[in-house]
């Protein structure tokens, strides 16, 4: 991996610094040499590590001038659609983070786009694809060894430092962020469209604000909730937050090939928690994504059981999820590899949560039938 590869950032947050400095590990070819963005919360970061990307002010004068080979976007979410839109005029491979984009409207202007580009041109840096126990986990699904699948439930919950970093940072406002289940939790559902191989055909979802308010105002030590810096448009209101996204959401949902599913997640859970349980007709399969554990089951009692441990079970780096997606990425930048996601899936995993979405805010279930129909006509 020793072809040199020019990256420029478009929004150099926490984020993309991650990022970038995994993929230096796997391939010192790869740096990154100019960034467009304001105050760029990921700087610093890059900068102790050797690396000194140049600034320019206008993100256009930035690609015409650099020409890079690369571009990656890490800006808050409400702009990554201008940014492809920028990025997709240059000559440039592209990583944007997840989610592509923040709604429905921009999801189809942006897959009109994107599904004219060669595949992985665009790559979405949704990193648990890369995540060992995912891979085996998946594998297995895929092979047929629980028969057919009947029903799954799935979880991520956070931890309170966590939820309260999500309440005082940009993403607690819907402009910016989406919403909750957008921001943190459309890997999940991208996972659970994986784990089917279909996608949902109908939603039911409540969502609320039930943790971050003024009656829980007692658990604020002045501390904890603040322990993780907030960034750009950030605040240090917690339980009296200026926000407008849910702190706790659960779902209901019926796959196109029949999977009955649900969904549940909690920003203020100790321990916290993404876990995985798969019910099929020949076995069942559980899988602890933090920990890096999955455990098959198969439902004779008499086949053989097993348990797999990938990782040391430490939940640093997205519990190794980073150093895989910089691999992956690597890869596919310069060998040619397929990245894990494609950005159809991507786009599929957004318009999965944004119609989760519109099922809390309306109290009703959402017939995803004509959505997928309007959105599958693009890419033919
Ligand atoms: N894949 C993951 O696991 C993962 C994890 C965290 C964040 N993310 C995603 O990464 C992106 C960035 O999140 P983050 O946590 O790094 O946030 P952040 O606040 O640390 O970084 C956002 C950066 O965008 C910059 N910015 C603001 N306005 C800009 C503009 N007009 N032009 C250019 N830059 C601008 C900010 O100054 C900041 O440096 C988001 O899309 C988020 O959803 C993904």
């Amino acid at each position: 991996m020793s072809v040199p590869l020019r990256i420029a950032c478009l929004g150099l947050g926490q984020r993309l610094a991650q990022v970038l400095l995994h993929l230096s590990r796997v391939a010192p070819s790869i740096s990154c040499v100019a960034y467009a963005d304001p105050n760029p919360a990921g700087l610093a970061r890059l900068e102790r590590h050797g690396m000194r990307p140049r600034s320019y002010a206008d993100p256009e004068a930035m690609l015409r001038a650099v020409r890079p080979d690369a571009v990656m976007i890490g800006s808050p979410n409400h702009l990554h659609r201008q940014h492809l839109e920028l990025a997709l005029a240059s000559d440039a491979r592209i990583f944007c983070e997840k989610p592509v984009v923040r709604t429905e409207e921009e999801s189809f202007e942006v897959a009109s786009w994107l599904a004219r580009e060669p595949q992985d041109r665009v790559v979405v840096g949704l990193v648990l694809r890369s995540l060992p126990v995912v891979a085996a986990a998946l594998a297995r699904i895929r092979s047929g060894c629980l028969g057919s699948i009947i029903s799954l439930e799935a979880n991520e919950h956070l931890h309170p430092e966590h939820g309260g970093y999500l309440r005082r940072d940009w993403r607690r406002l819907r402009r910016f962020g989406g919403s909750y289940l957008l921001d943190k939790c459309c890997h999940d559902l991208d996972l659970l469209n994986a784990i089917t191989g279909s996608r949902p055909v109908r939603i039911a979802s409540f969502a609320a604000n039930r943790i971050f308010t003024p009656a829980h105002a007692h658990l604020d030590d002045g501390v904890r909730y603040r322990s993780w810096p907030s960034g750009w448009s950030g605040s240090e209101r917690v339980f009296d937050a200026a926000a407008d996204t849910a702190d706790t959401q659960v779902l209901a949902l019926e796959y196109g090939n029949g999977v009955l599913g649900t969904f549940h997640s909690n920003s203020h859970v100790v321990p916290p928690r993404r876990a995985w349980f798969v019910a099929g007709t020949e076995a069942a399969l559980a899988v602890d994504l933090r920990a890096g554990r999955l455990e098959f089951t198969p439902a004779d009692g008499a086949g053989e059981s097993a348990t797999e441990q990938f990782g040391d079970g430490r939940t640093a780096d997205h519990s190794g999820a980073d150093p895989a997606m910089a691999r992956d990425l690597a890869a596919t930048w310069l060998e040619g590899a397929p990245f894990p996601v494609s950005v159809r899936q991507a786009l599929e995993a957004g318009l999965t949560v944004m119609a989760a979405d519109q099922a809390a805010a309306a109290g009703t279930v959402v017939d995803l039938t004509p959505l997928w129909k309007r959105f599958d006509a693009l890419w033919t």
